[in-house]
């Protein structure tokens, strides 16, 4: 059956999230406090995208544009598109960094989308949503904190991503280090090779199980707990920047790995006052963010999201 539309706008705001957490290589992830705020509604016909803030200058402002073809699979999923859209999009998570701006815009797209929908959450629940965001993005680790919030667990069956989340611990305080230049995932990707060492997997394997008691329970352990074999050291050679701080950041006690597929680095633990990062860096302090991209604008079951990102 037509779905039927909500004749009103819709908002989500879309966190910024962190993949890997270093050996959690495609399954852990962390959803923090800067977000993108999206709006759409259903108009009469076309497609027209505004967007302000990060990516103004070169997204595509039609039905190209990644938020919309994400609204437009989670309509035809739910057995029918509207005559027409209007979407805005005001950004603010740096783009191909390495903090999820695609994952935002996806899980934006499919909130709006169920959000637009009469009885949308209910004809596509939040496991189909992240079937969903991951099979558009390729890997669950930066959906799943998108959607959820917090810290998750994210893993791939027959039928697609399933994640669970976790409250991290208050102490676990995030920073990120943002550089100017832009990173490619699937540069990074072919840049990891088709096996690895048995002993490389085994330890990393053992370093992802005693993040997740670290991160929930004893940040204490977090840096030999965010100790990873799998991916960073081969992609090291098409990000020696990243790769450098991440390197001195550990030296001084800190829990620093690449951010999903870099080029930003992410710091778990608290980094030193006296640490200098360099004038190429963009240091931000971020809270962790609990509730992940809930529509605003239409009932929901669960709450929605604080109002502001909130930066120290
Ligand atoms: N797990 C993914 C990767 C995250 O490292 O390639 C990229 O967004």
């Amino acid at each position: 059956m037509a779905p039927s539309f909500v004749p009103a706008d819709v908002r989500v705001r879309a966190p910024a999230t962190s993949a890997n957490l270093g050996p959690g290589f495609d399954a852990l992830g962390l959803a923090l406090a800067l977000y993108d705020d999206v709006a759409a509604r259903v108009t009469a016909g076309g497609v027209a995208v505004e967007v302000t803030g990060e990516g103004a200058d070169d997204l595509p402002t039609d039905a190209s544009h990644l938020v919309v073809r994400a609204m437009l699979e989670t309509f035809d999923e739910l057995g029918g598109r509207p005559p027409g859209l209007a979407v805005s999009c005001v950004n603010r998570i740096p783009q191909a960094r390495g903090l999820g701006s695609s994952s935002a815009a996806i899980v934006a797209g499919i909130q709006l989308a169920r959000g637009l929908v009469v009885d949308g959450q209910k004809l596509m629940d939040d496991a189909a949503a992240l079937r969903l965001a991951a099979r558009m993005e390729g890997h669950p680790d930066n959906v799943a904190p998108c959607l959820l919030g917090g810290f998750t667990i994210a893993w791939t069956e027959e039928s697609g991503a399933i994640a669970v989340t976790r409250r991290p611990s208050d102490s676990v305080q995030p920073t990120v280090f943002v550089p100017a230049d832009r990173g490619l995932t699937a540069e990074a990707r072919a840049a990891l090779p088709a096996t690895v060492p048995h002993a490389d997997a085994a330890r990393s394997a053992g370093r992802a199980a005693l993040l997740v008691h670290a991160i929930t329970e004893e940040p204490a352990l977090l840096l030999p707990a965010t100790e990873d074999r799998l991916h960073q050291q081969y992609r090291a050679p098409g990000m020696p920047a990243t790769f450098a701080l991440v390197t001195a950041l550990r030296e001084a006690g800190v829990a620093a790995v690449v951010s999903g597929a870099g080029p930003s680095v992410l710091a778990l633990s608290p980094v030193p006052e006296h640490f200098t990062p360099g004038m190429a860096w963009l240091q931000q302090r971020l809270e962790v963010d609990v509730t992940g991209a809930r529509v605003e604008g239409v009932h929901w079951d669960t709450p929605s999201g604080p109002l502001l990102p909130q930066v120290r």
